[in-house]
C-alpha cells in the first residue's frame, strides 16, 4: 500500500546475539612502542566504529554498513537498490542489496523472508552467495557475492547472440545451479537473462531469489504467479496450481533460445497476445541453430509440463556432451562428465577450513569468537568474514572457473555481434484468485 509505513515484525527479521569480544588479555609482546596495546584488525575496526568520529558519521549516513564501506549504486529493483561495497577487514568487493523495510507490504515481507531463507541454504559455485544480513531499524541489507562481469541480458543486447560454445558454457552453469536448487527443493521462479550474472572471469552466478520458494516436496503444487511474462510457462497463465521444477525448466528454454539467437521466442505487443503465443508454444527456431541445440530447445519448450524435459534429460542431451566442468576438487578425477561432476560436492570444504582459520586468526578472530558465533547465523558479522574468506579460498582452488568445451580453442575476439534491441523484462507478480 503506497504511503503506509510498516515495521517488519521482529520475529521475522530478528537481531541476533553475536559476540565480538573474547576473553584474551594483551601481554607485553602485544604492545606498540608507546606501551599501548597492539590491536588486531578486528579490534581496530570495532574500536573505530565506537570511538572514531568519522567512522561513526559514515555509519550514521549509510556510507558504512556494519563492517562494509559502501560505494556507488550498481543496480536497482522494485523494492531494492544494489550498491558496491568493500569489507573493511578482508577488502573484498561485495554487492549490497538494500531494502527499505518501511516500503514493504506484507507480501513483499513474505517474499523477502523467503529470499533470505532460500539463500541461506544455497551453496553452489553458480549461485550468488549470501555472506551476511545486516539489519537496521528501517533498512535491511543483504551482503552478496559480487559478480562484476555484468548480466546476460546486457551482454546479449550489447554484443548480440552468444556463440555456440559460449552458449554451452553459460547454459551448462545455469543448469548446474538449477539442478542443485531443485535437489534441495528450492524453486527460483524468476529465471531470466537479467538474473544471470557473470563474474569477471566468466563464471555464471544465478541471482535474485526474491520470488524463490523452498517447498517440503519438490512436486508440491504452487499457486502464485511469479516472474517475467516472456519467461512464464504456459501453465502459469491457466489460473491453476502448478509444479515448480517445470516452470524453471521452461524459463531455461526461453533463456537458451535467447542466448543462441539473440531474440526472444515469444514476443507480442500485448499481454493477451503474448499469453496466446506461450500457451500455443508458437515459436520458430531459426534453421541455422545447430541440430542438437534445436532438439534441446524443442524438448524444453513443450506446452505440457509432463512432456517437458526434466533437468536430468537436459544434462544428458547431445548438445552438452562436450562440456567439462573444471571443479575437479573431487580428488583423482581430472575432469569427468557434466552429470557426475554436478552430482558431486563442488566445494572441497574441509581442505579450505584450515586456510580460513589461519586468515581469521590474522584478523583477530579467535576460536572463542567462532564458538560464540553460530557460523550458520547470517546476521553475525563474524559469519560474514568467515563466508567471505571461505569463498576466497574456494576461488583460489578454481571453484569459480567456468567449464570448458572439449576441443574448444578460446578466441579472445567475440563473434556473432548481432545487435538486439529488446526491453529489459520486468518481473510481475500476482496471486491467482
Ligand atoms: N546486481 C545485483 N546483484 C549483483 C551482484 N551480486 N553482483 C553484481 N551486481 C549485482
Amino acid at each position: 500500500m503506497p504511503g503506509s509505513h510498516y515495521q517488519v515484525p521482529s520475529s521475522k527479521f530478528h537481531h541476533s546475539t553475536y559476540s565480538l569480544t573474547d576473553s584474551s588479555e594483551n601481554g607485553p609482546e602485544d604492545e606498540e612502542a608507546d606501551g599501548s596495546p597492539r590491536l588486531t584488525p578486528l579490534q581496530k575496526l570495532t574500536t573505530s566504529m565506537c570511538k572514531d568520529e568519522n567512522t561513526i558519521k559514515e555509519l550514521i549516513i549509510g556510507r558504512r554498513v556494519g563492517f562494509y564501506k559502501v560505494r556507488g549504486e550498481i543496480g536497482c529493483g522494485t523494492f531494492s537498490r544494489v550498491k558496491l561495497a568493500f569489507h573493511a577487514l578482508t577488502k573484498d568487493k561485495v554487492a549490497l542489496k538494500i531494502l527499505d523495510k518501511t516500503r514493504l507490504d506484507s507480501q513483499a515481507q513474505r517474499l523477502l523472508s523467503r529470499e533470505i531463507s532460500s539463500m541461506e541454504v544455497l551453496r553452489h559455485p553458480n549461485v550468488v552467495c549470501l555472506y551476511e544480513v545486516v539489519e537496521m531499524p528501517s533498512r535491511l541489507y543483504l551482503v552478496l557475492e559480487y559478480a562484476g562481469g555484468g548480466d546476460l541480458h546486457n551482454r546479449i543486447c550489447n554484443e548480440g547472440k552468444l556463440s555456440d560454445n559460449a552458449s554451452k558454457i553459460t547454459f551448462a552453469q545455469i543448469l548446474s545451479a538449477i539442478k542443485y536448487m531443485h535437489s534441495i527443493n528450492v524453486i527460483h521462479r524468476d529465471l531470466k537473462a537479467e538474473n544471470v550474472l557473470f563474474t569477471s572471469c566468466g563464471c555464471v552466478k544465478v541471482a535474485d531469489f526474491g520470488f524463490s520458494t523452498q517447498i517440503p516436496n519438490r512436486n508440491d503444487a504452487l499457486d502464485t504467479f511469479c516472474g517475467s511474462p516472456p519467461y512464464a510457462a504456459p501453465e502459469l497463465f491457466k489460473d491453476e496450481c502448478y509444479q515448480g521444477p517445470p516452470v524453471d525448466v521452461w524459463a531455461m528454454g526461453v533463456l537458451l533460445f535467447f542466448m543462441v539467437t539473440g531474440t526472444m521466442p515469444f514476443r507480442a505487443e500485448t499481454m493477451g497476445k503474448l499469453r496466446r503465443c506461450i500457451i500455443d508454444a508458437a515459436y520458430t527456431v531459426p534453421p541455422w541453430v545447430p541440430g542438437p541445440c534445436q532438439r534441446l530447445i524443442k524438448g524444453i519448450l513443450k506446452t505440457s509440463p509432463a512432456d517437458r524435459y526434466a533437468v536430468d534429460q537436459m544434462l544428458g542431451c547431445d548438445w552438452l556432451l562436450p562440456v567439462e566442468f573444471p571443479w575437479s576438487l573431487v580428488p583423482s578425477e581430472p575432469t569427468s562428465s557434466l552429470q557426475s561432476l554436478i552430482d558431486s560436492e563442488p566445494w572441497g570444504l574441509e581442505e579450505e577450513e584450515e586456510e580460513v582459520r589461519s586468515s581469521l586468526e590474522e584478523l583477530g578472530i579467535t576460536e572463542e569468537h567462532l564458538r560464540n558465533n553460530q557460523l550458520k547465523d547470517s546476521r553475525s558479522p563474524i559469519t560474514g568474514v568467515y563466508r567471505i574468506l571461505l569463498h576466497q579460498a574456494q576461488k583460489r582452488r578454481g571453484c569459480d572457473s567456468p567449464p570448458v568445451v572439449r576441443g574448444m580453442v578460446r578466441d579472445p575476439k567475440r563473434e556473432g555481434l548481432r545487435a538486439y534491441r529488446g526491453l529489459r523484462h520486468t518481473s510481475k507478480l500476482c496471486v491467482l484468485s
